[in-house]
């Protein structure tokens, strides 16, 4: 089968390094009894927060103690994990000496997951330049980072308290923005220039041969966020690696109420058992977890008609089917009673017939999936 997997499952040295966290987060991170008997009402009303009352937050929340230890504890493992299962997918060959921009890093994320996750980076001169309104969350991530990584880690850190949209001195190699841009208000007419700022921001500082990777929640919102930026960095130059396989209109754009938006739902196989248990003690249990994603390039990717499944596997006239993207728009793959479908971000090689029916619901072309061309070594 000729497939093209997006979120693989992590690897065992992966998984052992997010359950070595957790102990690496009792050292650096100590916590008095009554604040962990209370982490898990924290945690919760975190989640509460992060999602329903925005607007009452400070900017700088990640200062606060009721806020920072949460999120240590729970929000940032749990990114971890996203991240890991993302890098792990990606094509992701920075050069050495290179430079990496993490804006909105909080505690170093995206810095933690890369190191957890692709392991032949770590031989490498990196320069990484972090960058957030919370100097304390990028502290205690710079903790977190050297007990993880030790002390004679190439790594080059170097963190710098600013706005998304402040000067980045070296252009980079990579810049990457996770979790981040759903912290502005995207309501009401300001989202197109919003999206057209922080695009233009983010190419000026990206070298020639450079690369943008913005990770988002996988939440509709984020889904329209995504959406916004894409269209901002075609116009600007800017061309989709994944997950888009074209670089027509996005069909997913998460505008319309019901219509299917793009982001990915995936296991959580291989998460630490430590932060499954935590997810438990706050009612947060987790099955599976999902994000949305935009990685460019100014070449981008080749443009070959792949079919790019996006949505879970439905049930669908007693089979089954899927959403999926294309460069022809919304796709909706039937498997019919035969196939079994296939893991969200997986890609398909298309046999269109010529005239292909359209789902009435959906307004999607229905492609019927049929046995994929062996894959060339
Ligand atoms: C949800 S956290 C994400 C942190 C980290 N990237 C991750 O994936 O776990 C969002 C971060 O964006 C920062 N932030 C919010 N608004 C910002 C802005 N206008 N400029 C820079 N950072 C900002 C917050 O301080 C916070 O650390």
């Amino acid at each position: 089968m000729s497939i093209d997997l997006l979120f693989p499952n992590i690897t065992d040295a992966n998984a052992a390094e997010l359950e070595r966290f957790g102990d690496i987060l009792k050292k650096v991170w100590p916590m008095k009894a009554k604040h962990r008997d209370h982490l898990r009402y924290d945690i919760k009303d975190m989640s509460r927060s992060l999602t329903s009352e925005r607007s009452e937050r400070r900017l700088d929340y990640m200062t606060d103690a009721k806020f920072l230890s949460p999120y240590l504890c729970y929000f940032l493992p749990w990114n971890l994990y996203r991240m890991s299962r993302l890098f792990t997918g990606m094509e992701l060959d920075i050069p050495d000496n290179g430079e990496i921009v993490d804006i909105g890093s909080g505690p170093l994320t995206a810095v933690i997951a890369l190191w957890m996750s692709r392991p032949h980076l770590r031989e490498r001169k990196l320069n990484f330049t972090c960058m957030d309104l919370s100097a304390k969350a990028m502290q205690a991530g710079l903790s977190l980072f050297k007990a993880m990584a030790g002390d004679d880690t190439k790594w080059r850190i170097k963190t710098a308290k600013a706005s998304f949209t402040d000067q980045i001195k070296r252009k980079a190699d990579l810049i990457i923005a996770a979790n981040a841009f759903n912290e502005l208000d995207w309501s009401g007419r300001t989202s197109r220039p919003q999206a057209e700022k922080l695009t233009r921001h983010l190419i000026k500082s990206t070298k020639e041969s450079g690369r943008i990777l913005i990770v988002e929640t996988g939440v509709r919102l984020s889904g329209r966020i995504i959406s916004e930026v894409r269209t901002q960095m075609l116009e600007q130059g800017f061309n989709p690696l994944a997950p888009c396989p074209h670089v027509g209109t996005c069909p997913m754009p998460a505008t319309g109420k019901g219509a299917p938006w793009c982001h990915f739902n995936f296991s959580v196989k291989g998460a630490p058992k430590w932060l499954q248990m935590l997810s438990a003690e706050a009612e947060l249990q987790k099955e599976g977890v999902s994000l949305n994603f935009l990685y460019l390039s100014r070449k981008g990717g080749k443009d070959w008609g792949a079919v790019r499944t996006i949505s879970e596997p439905f049930d669908l006239h007693g089979g089954k089917a899927q959403y999926a993207c294309s460069d022809r728009g919304l796709t909706l793959v039937d498997y019919g009673l035969r196939h079994r479908p296939l893991y969200p971000g997986q890609t398909i090689v298309p046999d269109w017939p010529d005239k292909p029916k359209v789902d009435v619901k959906s307004g999607a072309l229905i492609l019927t999936f049929k046995e994929q061309p062996a894959k060339k070594q």
